[in-house]
C-alpha cells in the first residue's frame, strides 16, 4: 500500500460543514442525507423516478421507470421524451433567469465575453439552423474537436437539439486519435476551430482533421464546420469544409428542439481500456441530463447567486457534466477559461478568481499540486495575494487528493471557510457517485466519503461477497442508476465483459480499489485494480502507453 493511502487510512482530522453553510444548504444536516438514502432503500425505482418527474420537462412522460428485461442493458425512463437542450435553455426562458448571465468566457489573452441565457439560447440555435441547412440530423454522430470556448458548448449543445450525437474529442489529442474515434463513431460531421491558443501559443486544429482524413475511413463525413478562433493559415476544402460562420449567418434565432426518447445517445465518450482500443463510452439522454442537474443541487448546493467554475476541458467527461450541461440546467452562472492555470503566471486561477467573484471552484488534484508548488518558489503567485473571499465551496476530482494538497486547497484557496467535495467519480457513471454534501457530511481530508443518495456503492471481493470495513476489495455499484453507461458503441460484449463480468453477480465493476473506513464507512479509493494509469486525472491504457513506446524509431 502506498505511504499517501496508508496516510489517508490514518487521518483522523475532521472538518464539520461551517454552521452558516449548513443553515443555507440544499441538503442540510446528516440527517437529511440519511432521510434521502433510506427513501431509494426502500424504494430505488420510486426514488429515481419522483426525481425524474420533478427535475426535468418533459415532452412526453415515461410510464416506466427502470426497464431490466435485457441486463445490463438497463433502460431508464425510456418510453419518456424530451430533449435535453430545451432542458438547459428553453426553460429558463420568460423566467428570472433570461437575462442572467450564463457564460462568463475569459480567453488566453483575459479578454472576457459575457453571455447571458436568451444570447446562448438564440446563438444555440442558429447553429443548430445551420446545421439542419446541411441536412445533418437526428440519428448522426458528430465529432467536436474544438478549444475551451462558447463555440465548443453551443456545439454540443446545438447537437442535442437536434438529436446529434456528439463526440468531443479533447484538443490536445493528435490526429491519430483524431482519426480512431470518426472511424469507430462513424461520424458525418466534424465541427472543429481552426487553431486553439494555449498559454500565448496558436496551436493548429484543422490540419489535424485533414491529416486524419488522409489516413483513410473517413469517407461518410459529408461537412467539417470550422470555426475560425484565429484565422491562421489552414488548407480550406469546399464543399466539404465550411466556415462556421457562414451556416450561422442570416438563420433564425429559433429552432424547434427534437423530441428524443430518453435513451437516445446523448453522446459518446472515448475513454481509455485496459485492452486495445479506446472505449466508447455511449450515455443516454434524460438519466445523465437527471444526474447532471441533481448532483450541481446536491454536491455543489448550487444557488441563484453562485458563479460556478469548473476548470476541465469540454474533451474529459467532467467538462461535459459540469460545464456543457449541468450548469445550463440549472440556471446558474459558469466561467470558462481558454487558457491554462500557469499563463501568464501560476496565479491565473486566483485572479479569475478573484475578477469574477466565483463562489464555487472545482479542479483536480494534478493542478493544485503544480500550483501549490510555484507558489512556493514564487511568492507573488501564492493565492494569499488575490481576494478569494467570493469562494464558499472547493472541488476536487478525476483522481485521489492527498491530505496535504487537501490541507492547503482548505488553508490556503478555501480561508477555512469553505468544505471541499472530494468527488469520486468516471466517465461512464455520468456524474458524482461517492462525494461529501457540503451542508452535511463531515470532511476527512483524502476521502471521498459516502455514496450520493440512491447510489448502491459497496466493496466486494473477487466473488462478490461485502468485504468487512477496513479491508481493501474491489469498488461496485449494486444496483443500475440513471446516468449509467448504456454500452460501448459498436461492442455491446465488451460492454458486458468491463463491467459486469459475471463474476460479480450483476454488480457494476467501477475499476477501483477502496477501503471503508471502521468507524464513519468512509470510502477512500486506492487506485485502478487494471492495467489503466491515471497520470493527472487522465486515463491512460498502459497498450496505449506500449503503442507510443514502440512507434518511436528508437525502441525496438
Ligand atoms: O480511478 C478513479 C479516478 O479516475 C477514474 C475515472 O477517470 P475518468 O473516467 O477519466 O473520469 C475522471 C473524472 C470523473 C476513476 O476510476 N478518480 C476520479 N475521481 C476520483 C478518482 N480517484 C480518487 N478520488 C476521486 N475523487
Amino acid at each position: 500500500m502506498s505511504a499517501a493511502i496508508t496516510s489517508v487510512l490514518q487521518e483522523n482530522r475532521v472538518f464539520p460543514p461551517p454552521r452558516g453553510f449548513v443553515e443555507q444548504a440544499n441538503i442540510a444536516g446528516m440527517a437529511q442525507y440519511q432521510a434521502l438514502c433510506s427513501k431509494a432503500q426502500a424504494d430505488h425505482e420510486g426514488f429515481w423516478a419522483d426525481l425524474a418527474k420533478e427535475h426535468l420537462l418533459w415532452h412526453k412522460p415515461f410510464s416506466q421507470t427502470l426497464d431490466q428485461s435485457n441486463k445490463p442493458f438497463y433502460r431508464w425512463f425510456h418510453d419518456g421524451e424530451l430533449n435535453v437542450s430545451y432542458n438547459c435553455l428553453d426553460k429558463h426562458l420568460g423566467t428570472a433567469t433570461e437575462h442572467k448571465t450564463a457564460i462568463i468566457f475569459e480567453a488566453d489573452d483575459g479578454t472576457v465575453t459575457e453571455l447571458s441565457y436568451r444570447e446562448l439560447h438564440d446563438r444555440v440555435c442558429r447553429f443548430a439552423n445551420g446545421l439542419k441547412s446541411l441536412g445533418h440530423g437526428r440519428g448522426e454522430r458528430a465529432i467536436i474537436y474544438m478549444p475551451m470556448s462558447i463555440h465548443a458548448v453551443v456545439a454540443m449543445q446545438a447537437c442535442a437539439r437536434l438529436g446529434i450525437t456528439h463526440s468531443v474529442v479533447f484538443g490536445g489529442f493528435s490526429s491519430k486519435s483524431l482519426h480512431e474515434r470518426i472511424v469507430d463513431a462513424g461520424a458525418t460531421l466534424v465541427i472543429a476551430a481552426d487553431e486553439q491558443v494555449r498559454g500565448g501559443k496558436h496551436i493548429p486544429l484543422k490540419p489535424a482533421v485533414d491529416e486524419a482524413f488522409a489516413m483513410g475511413g473517413c469517407e461518410a463525413v459529408r461537412h467539417v464546420v470550422v470555426w475560425r478562433r484565429t484565422g491562421g493559415a489552414i488548407a480550406f476544402h469546399p464543399p466539404r469544409d465550411v466556415w462556421w460562420d457562414d451556416i450561422e449567418a442570416g438563420q433564425s434565432s429559433t429552432c424547434e428542439p427534437v423530441w428524443v426518447p430518453a435513451e437516445h445517445p446523448l453522446f459518446i465518450l472515448y475513454t481509455s481500456g485496459s485492452t486495445g482500443k479506446p472505449k466508447g463510452v455511449q450515455h443516454a439522454s434524460g438519466g445523465y441530463l437527471l444526474h447532471a442537474k441533481l448532483t450541481m443541487q446536491w454536491t455543489f448546493d448550487i444557488k441563484a447567486s453562485d458563479v460556478f467554475w469548473c476548470t476541465a476541458d469540454v474533451g474529459w467527461v467532467t467538462g461535459h457534466t459540469y460545464v456543457a450541461y449541468g450548469p445550463l440546467a440549472v440556471g446558474a452562472t459558469e466561467i470558462i477559461f481558454e487558457g491554462v492555470p500557469t499563463y501568464p503566471d501560476a496565479a491565473r486561477f486566483w485572479k479569475m478568481i478573484e475578477r469574477h467573484r466565483c463562489t464555487i471552484f472545482y479542479t483536480a488534484p494534478t493542478a493544485i499540486r503544480s500550483l501549490i508548488k510555484a507558489s512556493e518558489t514564487d511568492e507573488k503567485v501564492h493565492p494569499a495575494r488575490s481576494d478569494l473571499s467570493s469562494l464558499r465551496l472547493l472541488g476536487s476530482v478525476g483522481e485521489p487528493i492527498n491530505p496535504e494538497a487537501w490541507m492547503w486547497y482548505h488553508r490556503h484557496v478555501g480561508g477555512e471557510r469553505c468544505p471541499i467535495v472530494d468527488t469520486f467519480w468516471q466517465t461512464e457513471t455520468g456524474g458524482h457517485m461517492i462525494t461529501p454534501l457540503p451542508g452535511a457530511t463531515p470532511l476527512v481530508p483524502g476521502s471521498c466519503t459516502l455514496p450520493l443518495p440512491g447510489i448502491d456503492a459497496a466493496i466486494v471481493d473477487e466473488a462478490a461477497h461485502d468485504m468487512p470495513h477496513g479491508q481493501g476489495g474491489i469498488l461496485v455499484i449494486k444496483k443500475p442508476w440513471p446516468s449509467m453507461i448504456r454500452t460501448i458503441w459498436g461492442d455491446p460484449e465488451r460492454f458486458k465483459k468491463s463491467y459486469f463480468p459475471e463474476e460479480l453477480k450483476g454488480y457494476y465493476l467501477a475499476g477501483d480499489g477502496a477501503v471503508r473506513n471502521k468507524d464513519t464507512g468512509y470510502f477512500t479509493i486506492t487506485g485502478r485494480i487494471d492495467d489503466v494509469l491515471n497520470v493527472s486525472g487522465h486515463r491512460l491504457g498502459t497498450m496505449e502507453v506500449e503503442s507510443a513506446l514502440v512507434a518511436h524509431p528508437l525502441v525496438a
